[in-house]
């Protein structure tokens, strides 16, 4: 379901359960106060889009937030100062930076995409549900805390808009690396004498288990290995980053991951890789609008499975070293996909292209493997009168001639950028609420897109976006 700022304010009691995901919502509606205010702000503002215009010229991506959050806690397991830059500026970077000051990491914001932390004088072990709530990676803390302290205590992140999110691949690593892990008052304290090195394997290939084991191995006594590793680039990005700090990390990118722990981090200058889904997403962006995109500061090889889906498609995707440029001179076509582990098609990147696929000749079917719950959008997309039927993990979706601009709302991170593609390709106005979401993860969404084209504009109330209409005509 799909919250609006009316239902907001009508249930400011209830728990509107508007949070606590991973690419999924963010907030819950318990807590009133400054909280609640801030809510009232963000869940005022919506996008307006007039559609039709094809998207055409250079954008540039930002740093990867999935492998920010990452290498940010990873940051505080030294106590020297270290400085991280390509650091992309969304609301979830920028919450798990205020959950690292109120446990006393010192925090420089240098400028907008570089920031220094010191974290020498943590006094807390301890990190608050406040924000573990708004952002669910906070438990990338628990790795970091244990393996610097043999520490750590944060709240139990909890399900989400895109399926339940079970975390015991985590806790099972932490206890083969010796700690105890016990669960009170919806709390994960994780303690340990010593933290020793282990053989783990993990029985699903897991992004989250994969770095948070891999940060507390780091500094366990002796020689760890993870077996069924995600391969994700922003794992080998954490990775690298840690041993830019002396940590001595072998095989991420592969299944295997060998880990010889050490006593003690150091000070690094740390760049962040592009982000890959940002960049996919302005793919289809392209794709859907019929348009002619050049994606700049990314690393193709991370974008196979998005290219070769674009191509497959009918597009032209030309790789040139740090950019790659789509270009839709024709109606696309339809094909089958079903996301899986890099370097499969990625999940993150399944709304995008069911977005591109309802536009289509042909019927296509869409099977999602890894969240059992990522297609509720379809009933948003359906709207704009998209044609498709979901049975289970799959849809089955037939593509139309055109969609419809209609007033819908943004239901995660991934599904609502896709929203916005939609609202870009359909004839007319569209209106999306809740892009409170779409922030989490996109720096500048709207800004980017009006640079290659769009009509596309942030409002805060009716009169902005009376204006806009007025503006577009
Ligand atoms: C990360 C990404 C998210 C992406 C996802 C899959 C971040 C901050 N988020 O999320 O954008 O959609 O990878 O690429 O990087 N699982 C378990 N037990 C666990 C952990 C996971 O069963 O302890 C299952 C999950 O339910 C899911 C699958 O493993 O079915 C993959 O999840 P995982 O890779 O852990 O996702 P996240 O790290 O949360």
């Amino acid at each position: 379901m799909c919250y609006t700022y009316n239902d907001f304010l009508s249930s400011a009691t209830g728990d509107l359960c508007l949070g606590a995901s991973g690419e999924g919502a963010a907030f819950s509606g318990r807590e009133m106060g400054e909280e609640y205010k801030y809510l009232q702000r963000c869940l005022m503002e919506q996008y307006i889009v007039r559609g039709g215009n094809p998207l055409v010229g250079e954008v540039e991506i930002s740093g990867a937030k999935n492998a920010a959050l990452g290498i940010l806690a990873a940051a505080i397991m030294t106590d020297d100062t270290v400085r991280i830059e390509n650091m992309p500026d969304v609301r979830d970077t920028n919450v798990l930076l205020e959950a690292m000051e109120s446990i006393g990491v010192v925090v420089n914001r240098v400028d907008r995409h570089t920031v220094e932390t010191n974290s020498a004088h943590i006094g807390e072990v301890s990190v608050d549900y406040e924000y573990i709530k708004k952002i669910r990676a906070s438990y990338y803390l628990i790795g970091a805390l244990l393996g610097k302290y043999k520490e750590a205590e944060v709240p139990l992140p909890g399900g989400c808009n895109i399926g339940s999110r079970p975390i015991d691949l985590h806790l099972k690593g932490f206890r083969a690396l010796g700690a105890s892990v016990t669960i009170r008052n919806g709390f994960i304290i994780a303690k340990a004498e010593h933290l020793h090195g282990s053989r783990i394997y993990l029985d699903t290939v897991s992004v989250g288990a994969t770095i948070n084991i891999m940060m507390a191995a780091s500094m366990a006594e002796g020689y760890t290995v993870i077996e069924n590793c995600a391969r994700e680039p922003h794992v080998v990005d954490v990775a690298n980053f840690l041993n830019s700090m002396g940590a001595n990390i072998r095989g991420a990118g592969t299944d295997v991951i060998r880990i010889r722990g050490v006593a003690k981090l150091h000070h690094t200058d740390y760049s962040i890789i592009p982000d890959q889904i940002e960049a996919g997403t302005f793919m289809f962006a392209a794709a859907a609008t019929k348009g002619d995109v050049m994606v700049k500061n990314i690393i193709p090889k991370h974008l196979e499975a998005t290219s070769a889906k674009l191509m497959e498609i009918g597009c032209e995707v030309e790789e040139f070293d740090s950019a790659v440029r789509v270009v839709a001179s024709k109606r696309l076509t339809s094909t089958n996909v079903k996301t899986s582990p890099y370097p499969g098609y990625p999940t993150d990147m399944q709304p995008q292209i069911c977005v591109a696929l309802s536009l289509a000749q042909g019927t296509s079917i869409v099977t999602e493997s890894i969240f059992e719950n990522r297609f509720k959008y379809m009933d948003e997309l359906a709207r704009m009168g998209a044609v498709a039927r979901v049975e289970g993990n799959t849809a089955i979706i037939t593509g139309v001639d055109r969609l419809m601009g209609a007033r819908i709302c943004a239901p995660d991170l991934r599904a609502g950028a896709a929203l916005v593609i939609a609202a870009l390709a359909a004839e007319g106005i569209t209106t999306i609420d809740d892009i409170v979401y779409i922030q989490r993860g996109y720096e500048k969404f709207d800004e980017k897109l009006r640079s290659l084209g769009a009509e596309i504009e942030l409002v805060h109330d009716d009169k902005e976006a009376r204006k806009f209409r007025f503006r577009v005509g």
